[in-house]
């Protein structure tokens, strides 16, 4: 049995991996080569990194690209996407030259308020609770002012405190509800330090209020943490031509646009299918997500909770046909920053958000909403035409290629061999092992 160990992030990092490679990797010299393989050889850039996280021992990559002819509100952008799924940003390109010769993208941000909730246990009278609330919220409000100063000199901040009771659902819930404006910041840690100073205030005066005390029943703080639910941090992104514009090789544009339609409705409809789409979705945004340095998780399960929010997990994007214009668009909450966190501290991020023209939160969430829909754009076209294997397994052709170690003559062979027949594992590697027989 291995051994646990005490003080690991107090060790210097050779000693970790040196740890590491004779409890886990048999000091396999290879495995601690690879490791160190991937140090930057920049020694300042390979401390900031090591700095990010408790315990790196090293980098790990994934590719940084581009998708070029986004035409967002009239303007023209490229989009950095960091993902290591071979066919995704081929399909992103595609998706933004199809929609730059038919309007491009339009975009709107409907709201912009985040939230952050103090979760309270209280088991005496619900009257008493909701006077001490109304009668201290100026005292609460009072007390981050300090936290605040910053954002309140640019307009943001504490916008609202409400107090809500769940006793129905959990017996002695209750929680006070913030909302927040954090304008270019995604503000987690702003909104958390606010809840925590709000709720430590409030339990504190609790303590000396009267009614209370007569009923020894005191409100009491079971944990303060922002929501990453955020329903009122909307965004919308859309596309729209005449049917006779969505004609293709394929398809006839009535025909596609009754099938894209249907291809949506059917995400509406079934669960398995639903998942499958908004995960498309998903590639787009986390890829623009990553690139500038934002929280994927975060808003991963925001927009995945808000695809549930009619009490069935259904389609983040909707389209129609009315009067022969077909019509394409996706809604999704996101809370994002284009200021702090890793954004200005990340070379790369800083380097994303510099090829974005450096854009506001706002105008991030419209980035990221379009990337969304040209992803799905794109899944569907394939799905409803030629199917998606054709162009995903022409992608995943270099990456077959890579791991039976091609040479750039056999890589170059394989291109033109499998560019006119079906790409499989298989067809890949006997097609390698003939040419290397002869
Ligand atoms: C693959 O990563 C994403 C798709 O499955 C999305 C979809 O089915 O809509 C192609």
């Amino acid at each position: 049995m291995t051994k646990t160990v005490n003080g690991f992030s107090k060790k210097t990092k050779e000693e970790k991996i040196a740890w590491l490679a004779s409890t886990y990797l048999e000091n396999n010299p290879q495995a601690i080569s690879i490791l160190k393989h991937y140090w930057n050889t920049d020694e300042k850039l390979q401390k900031l990194h090591d700095d990010f996280i408790e315990n790196a021992i090293s980098n790990y990559y994934l590719p940084f690209a581009i998708a070029p002819n986004f035409l967002i509100n009239g303007k023209l952008y490229a989009l950095p996407m960091v993902i290591e799924e071979s066919s995704v940003v081929a399909a992103a390109g595609n998706a933004a030259k199809f929609w730059l010769n038919r309007g491009g993208f339009k975009t709107e941000v409907i709201s912009t308020t985040k939230n952050g909730q103090i979760h309270l246990n209280y088991y005496g009278e619900p009257q008493l609770l909701k006077d001490f609330f109304n009668f201290i919220q100026p005292v609460l409000k009072a007390s981050i002012s300090d936290i605040e100063k910053n954002m309140r000199a640019r307009k943001g901040g504490l916008i609202e405190l409400s107090l809500a009771d769940k006793t129905e659902v959990l017996e002695g819930y209750y929680f006070i509800h913030a909302t927040f404006e954090t304008l270019d910041a995604m503000g987690a840690n702003f909104i958390n330090s606010c809840l925590e100073k709000i709720a430590h205030v409030f339990e504190t005066e609790a303590q000396q209020y009267e009614p209370f005390k007569n009923k020894n029943t005191f409100p009491e703080t079971v944990m303060s943490i922002l929501s990453n639910y955020v329903p009122e941090c909307l965004v919308r992104a859309e596309v729209s031509c005449h049917v006779d514009k969505l004609t293709t090789k394929h398809l006839d544009g009535k025909k596609f646009a009754s099938k894209f339609v249907r291809a949506i409705a059917i995400a509406k409809a079934e669960t398995r299918r639903a998942v499958t789409h908004n995960k498309g979705i998903m590639n787009g945004i986390d890829a623009v997500i990553i690139a500038t340095g934002n929280d994927f998780r975060a808003v991963e399960a925001g927009i995945h909770a808000y695809a549930a929010r009619n009490n069935y997990y259904g389609s983040l994007t909707h389209a129609e046909v009315e009067d022969d214009i077909f019509k394409f668009r996706i809604e999704i909450p996101l809370a994002i920053g284009t200021v702090g966190g890793l954004t200005s501290l990340h070379p790369m991020t800083k380097l994303a958000l510099e090829i974005l023209k450096n854009p506001s939160a706002k105008e991030l969430m419209e980035i990221i909403a379009v990337a969304g829909l040209a992803q799905n754009f794109a899944a569907i076209r394939s799905l409803i035409t030629t199917g998606i294997q054709k162009g995903h397994m022409k992608m995943h052709l270099m990456n077959i290629l890579n791991q039976q170690e091609a040479t750039e003559d056999e890589k170059n062979l394989a291109i033109s061999h499998f560019s006119s027949k079906t790409i499989s594992h298989s067809a890949v590697v006997e097609f390698i092992n003939e040419i290397r027989s002869k």
